[in-house]
Formats: C-alpha cells, structure tokens, sequence
C-alpha cells in the first residue's frame, strides 16, 4: 500500500435543518483516502454516501470536522486556493454524467483543459490516449444525444480524466446503466487505478459495483460500520459484500 495521504476527514458530522428540526446524517466520521486507494463506500438509501462524497469533494460543507485534500485543510484555504484545487488534483464522476449537450464528446471532454488554456494540439493528443482506452475512438465527433448510456459515462471518466488528477469521486458511476454498460465502465475505472493513475473514492448500493473496488466501506445510521478488503477472487468479494449487507440487515435499494 502507498502510504501518501490524498484525503481525510476527521470527525466529520453534517447536519441539516432549522435548530429545532436538525438531523444529523453524518455522526462523526473518521477516514483516510492513501494514493492508489480504490474505495467504495456502500450504505442503505438515505445513509449519506453523497452527503460523504459531496463534502469530501468540497462540493458541500461539514457541520463540523475536519477535510484534508492533498495535505491542505479546505476550510483554512482561500477560494482561489480552494478552486485550483479543485481544478488540479480532483476529477468528478455523476450518476447522470453530466456532459453538455450542444458540445461533441471530443469538446466535453476537452473542456477543463479548454478553460484553462491548454494549447488545442496537446489537448488533443490527451483526448485520443483516453479514448483508445475508454473504446470512445469512433466516437468523438458525436453529440451525447448521439451516444448510448454507457459510452456517455465513459465519455465523463475521460474529461474527469483529463487534467490528470489526483482522486477521482465518482457518485452511483453505474447508477443509469445496464449491467453490460457498468460492467465495461467498472473495468476501465478498474484499469485506471491499477496503472496508479488515479485514486478513486466511489459510492455505490450495488455489490456488483463494490466489487470491483480495494476496499468497501459499510455506511449506517451516520458512521462507518466496517471495512473488508478484496484479495485476490472479485468473485469471492462481491459475496462477502452480499453477507455484509445481510449481517446489518438492511435494504440497500
Ligand atoms: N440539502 C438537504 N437538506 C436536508 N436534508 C438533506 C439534504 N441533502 C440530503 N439530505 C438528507 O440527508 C440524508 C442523506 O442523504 P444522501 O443523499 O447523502 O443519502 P444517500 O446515502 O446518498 O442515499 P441514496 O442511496 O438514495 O443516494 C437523507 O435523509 C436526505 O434526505
Ligand atoms: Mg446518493
């Protein structure tokens, strides 16, 4: 295992509401995300997996605790700080990928390194690495109308991809998929942490989908519950996850 920290939270607690009708999601959370790490955190609906996500990611705040992303607390930086980070070191995967209709795939994938002024020639040269790995070759020139489920997900690893970062937060990647289409999507996120290039923090309520992570982390009732590792047979672990999510006995659709 590397041992360079990307991420971690220190007792994390996240409630919404008015004063008299708080409720807490999150209970304070403890967790750290190492380089290479491939996690999935899986809970029942409602559980706060994207609370989790969305405040690790600095899309949303904490209540109270603590988030480090690549050393640096993101409460104590400043919002230029805190966008170059975002920019730099984290790419974001939706459920519903996200991709901009009135651009090709190409140009959607391109467009973080657009924005920032990356020379077109370079950029392209990017693009056509990521697509040979992601099967999209043949479809860059597309509309995402033009393009099925999974090919449009894929398409959003890629620009997650782009700008090379450092962790990649992916909410529910194979939530609008069929299981072909989210097993395809699994691999090639599978690959991209193999190769070391890139950490991956995903949530996630199917087994099938957990199963391709390192480790899966178990959400309830606003703590983390348990961690179990792969090993070796994925096979062997998408069954210990079936038993995992038997044991708390809860009903993770
Ligand atoms: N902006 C908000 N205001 C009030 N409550 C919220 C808000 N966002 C989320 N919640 C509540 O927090 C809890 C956790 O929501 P969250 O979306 O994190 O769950 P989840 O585990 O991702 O569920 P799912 O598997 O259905 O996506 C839910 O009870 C939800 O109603
Ligand atoms: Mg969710």
């Amino acid at each position: 295992m590397n041992d360079t920290k990307v991420a971690e939270i220190k007792n994390l607690v996240k409630s919404y509401g008015a004063k008299d009708f708080q409720t807490t999601v999150l209970k304070g959370i403890d967790m750290c995300i190492y380089k290479d790490d491939f996690i999935a955190v899986m809970g029942p609906s409602g559980s706060g997996k994207t609370t989790l996500l969305n405040i690790l990611s600095t899309i949303d705040k904490p209540t109270r605790g603590m988030v480090m992303l690549d050393g640096k607390d993101v409460s104590q930086i400043s919002n230029k700080e805190l966008a170059k980070l975002r920019k730099d070191k984290i790419g974001f995967i939706f459920q519903d990928y996200n991709l901009l209709d009135t651009m090709t795939l190409q140009d959607n994938i391109a467009l973080p390194l657009a924005l920032d002024g990356v020379p077109s020639k370079q950029i392209l040269e990017r693009i056509k690495n990521l697509a040979a790995v992601f099967d999209l070759s043949e479809q860059l020139r597309k509309y995402p109308y033009q393009l099925s489920g999974g090919q449009k997900q894929r398409g959003a690893v890629c620009r997650a991809l782009i700008t090379n970062p450092e962790i990649i937060f992916a909410d529910e990647p194979t939530g609008a998929l069929d299981s072909k289409a989210g097993k395809d999507l699994l691999h090639c996120l599978r690959r991209v942490n193999d190769s070391g290039q890139a950490t991956i923090l995903m949530v996630t309520h199917d087994p099938l989908c957990a199963s391709y992570a390192k480790d899966v982390y178990l959400l309830s009732d606003g703590a983390m519950r348990c961690r179990i590792s792969r090993g070796n047979d994925r096979k062997e672990f998408y069954n210990k996850i079936i038993d995992l999510q038997a044991s708390i006995g809860g009903d993770f659709l």
